[in-house]
């Protein structure tokens, strides 16, 4: 087995800074010789050692070696391996090089936004004009801290029709994102007295936070082959939840445990949280009914534009049991938060059809980007399991055991973007540590996409 860089005493961080691969590493080695952070004489790893440990091919670092004993910083002798150099290298400029930043990646695979480049434009151009033409000039004062009215009574049609959910317009709140409709509901639920809210072992760690942040403790519940596993609720004031499409493993909650998770909230009075984030996209067969549908009056259901659309819009929306409202707007503080133009144009959008329109076209985009990943990795990478492909915009792609670590350094050296699996486990989760990759495709614009699903086979076992 290939000996490990800390094997060889040397204490040493290089930074992937851009630039191609060979380049950025023969630009960090050359750096830190430089800076004095390899002394002179200092043996380096083997090309074979380091090549495993960065995660890049042998040759790769074969070839910096040598650009480096051709200018002078290191040495290479036939049974000492390759040294830093004794003696000091003048730079052939006269002026010393200056570090250079970590690159940006090239590629970006990590989840959470759809393809901004494919937003509509010109139909969203068109929406808008069309609801600043008509909006009563009221609709510039100040307003409804539910929202207009004219985009509630919008998502109410659209929300029931397409996703199932049982909604009028006077229950629903238009938020800033989901994330902003979770801060309030933290608000609501620890004004409530409520300590602990009970969440997935595997989520975003910016919601445990804002939960957190409102002086709520987050509690996983026990994660299996069927998803979510709600038997372990007791007395926690709710539970959040991403139902049609587990964030990021990619399942669907199971039938008897979606009715178990109800039973629940009407048994104790607890709240179900619906993070419905990406609901439209759904490739196999019609998307799966909200879980609001089986329990308006304990489920709260949310949705965002952030993937259909654009998370820049800022804007999502709260279905909320009757009774509930008052309290979210007093979290609110009776104040309303979104730009009323661009909720009107919502509106327009949704009932022009032209919604649908561009979210039957995003799903065909995204659905054949997932299907040409699936095929290139039963090629290139069999060892490497896709979970998760039903829906959504990303995948995990399942790897060997302890191949995350070096798959994520050599993405890092490749200038891709992708998280492994590791930063969605929830810290208290009492789950098995799994090697994987969770991978948005959706991210790329269409011209980036092939090259950074090439840049994905690169980094992953064969
Ligand atoms: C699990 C999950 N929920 C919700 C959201 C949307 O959040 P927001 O509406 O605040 O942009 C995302 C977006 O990445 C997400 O991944």
């Amino acid at each position: 087995m290939a000996k490990p860089w800390a094997t060889f005493g040397v204490d040493l961080h290089l930074e992937p800074t851009g630039g191609g691969v060979r380049r950025g590493l023969t630009d960090a080695l050359r750096e830190a010789v430089r800076t004095g952070r390899l002394a002179p004489g200092t043996r380096l790893p083997s090309s074979r050692a380091l090549a495993a440990d960065l995660g890049v091919a042998r040759n790769t670092v074969a070839d910096a070696y040598a650009d480096l004993v051709a200018e002078g910083w290191l040495t290479a002798r036939q049974g000492s391996g390759t040294r830093v150099s004794e003696r000091t290298v003048v730079p052939p400029t006269g002026a010393p090089p200056r570090p250079r930043q970590p690159g940006r990646p090239t590629h970006n695979l990590v989840p959470g936004t759809p393809d901004l480049a494919s937003f509509p434009r010109a139909q969203w151009l068109k929406a808008a004009r069309r609801a600043l033409a008509t909006a009563p000039y009221q609709a510039l004062d100040y307003g409804d801290p539910r929202g207009r009215v004219e985009l509630r009574t919008a998502l109410a049609g659209y929300l029931s029709r397409a996703r199932g959910v049982r909604a009028d317009p006077e229950h629903i709140l238009v938020c800033a994102g989901f994330s902003h409709g979770l801060r309030l509901l933290g608000a609501v639920l620890r004004a409530r007295g409520a300590r602990t809210v009970a969440v997935e072992s595997y989520g975003l760690d910016v919601h445990w936070d804002l939960l957190a942040a409102a002086g709520l403790r987050t509690v996983p519940l026990p994660f299996d082959e069927r998803g979510t596993n709600p038997g372990e609720l007791t007395d926690q004031g709710a539970v959040l939840l991403t139902p049609a499409h587990q964030f990021p493993m990619g399942g669907t909650l199971h039938r008897d445990r979606r009715a178990a998770v109800v039973e629940w909230a009407r048994r104790t009075g607890g709240l179900v949280v619906e993070d419905d984030y990406d609901g439209e996209f759904r490739y196999d067969r019609q998307p799966v009914g909200a879980l609001q549908g089986l329990d308006p009056d304990h489920v709260v259901h949310a949705g965002t534009a952030s993937k259909s659309l654009a998370p820049g819009l800022r804007l999502g929306w709260l279905v909320l049991p009757p009774g509930l409202m008052e309290e979210v707007l007093a979290a609110k503080g009776g104040i309303d938060s979104c730009g009323s133009l661009d909720q009107l144009t919502l509106a327009e959008f949704l009932v022009s059809g032209a919604y649908d329109r561009h979210v039957r076209a995003a799903r065909l985009r995204y659905r054949r980007r997932r299907d040409a990943l699936v095929a290139e990795l039963a090629r290139r990478a069999p060892r490497v399991h896709a979970t998760g492909i039903a829906a959504g915009l990303h995948v995990v792609l399942r790897l060997p055991p302890g191949t995350e670590q070096p798959a994520l350094r050599a993405a890092a050296w490749q200038g891709l973007a992708v998280h492994g699996l590791h930063r969605y486990q929830h810290p208290e989760a009492g789950v098995e540590r799994r090697d994987a990759l969770v991978v948005g495709y959706g991210t790329p614009p269409d011209h980036a996409w092939s090259t950074a699903l090439e840049a994905l086979c690169a980094v992953l076992p064969e």
